[in-house]
């Protein structure tokens, strides 16, 4: 399963490339908004940062502005992915902006029937939002389950991209149910390297090391003779 980072935030998107733990980025208004930064010079810097798609929102609401909107983002950097709105007027602007070869991320997904329609529009990656869907007494995890097996049934090539993730447990059963990528905050990604054993394990293998006075790198023997500058 691919990983998305879910953030504006250049300096965690810089640690989690550092890392090699992220294949991509996904932004949207509210995260602009957070980050406080100019839209197109934010996106710029984020696609510098990844070599994957860096998804970058249109907010018009009709297909030609939307079009337009896409034009400007597109010339960004060959890495941005076109995020549109799960409407029909999304869906033709997902159509038009693939069949010229641009990515497009189909976002605010809340129905398997809607991801269908995503499939059929020709979109690269669909949107489907598990927190925000379980959020209103619905299981976030049944959509992206509904997902999988219908795009299965027909080979539709659209990536489950399963979004809106609050936690490990999001994670861990996205990757059970096979969706293709998952993007996350990156303090839930950086949050799936925890665990208690592993700290207690360190404390006790830090200990027994002082305990026997060794070093791996020995220390540098202080020279008398050598002047302070
Ligand atoms: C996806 O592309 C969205 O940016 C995101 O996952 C929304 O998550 P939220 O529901 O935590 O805002």
């Amino acid at each position: 399963m691919k990983f998305f980072a879910d953030t504006a935030d250049t300096d965690a998107i810089k640690e989690l490339a550092e890392a090699g733990l992220i294949d991509g980025v996904t932004t949207n208004p509210s995260l602009i908004h957070k980050a406080g930064r100019d839209f197109l010079e934010v996106t710029k810097e984020i696609c510098a940062l990844v070599d994957g798609p860096v998804s970058a929102e249109v907010v018009a609401a009709d297909h030609a502005e939307m079009l337009r909107e896409a034009e400007v983002l597109r010339r960004i950097a060959d890495n941005v992915c076109i995020k549109v709105p799960l409407t029909i007027e999304g869906l033709k602007t997902c159509r038009a902006l693939t069949g010229e070869g641009t990515m497009v991320n189909v976002t605010l997904c809340f129905s398997a029937n809607q991801a269908l329609l995503a499939a059929k529009a020709g979109a690269t990656f669909v949107s489907p939002f598990l927190g925000r869907h379980d959020d209103n007494g619905f299981d976030g995890l049944d959509l992206i389950r509904d997902i999988r097996l219908i795009y299965d049934n027909y080979g539709f090539a659209t990536e489950i991209l399963a979004a809106s993730i609050r936690h490990g447990i999001h994670v861990l059963e996205c990757a059970r149910i096979g969706a293709d990528v998952m993007t996350a905050p990156p303090a839930v990604i950086m949050g799936l390297a925890k665990h208690v054993l592993t700290d207690k394990g360190i404390e006790a293998f830090t200990a027994d090391w002082a305990a026997t006075g060794q070093a791996i790198i020995a220390p540098v023997a202080h020279d008398p003779s050598a002047g302070s500058g």
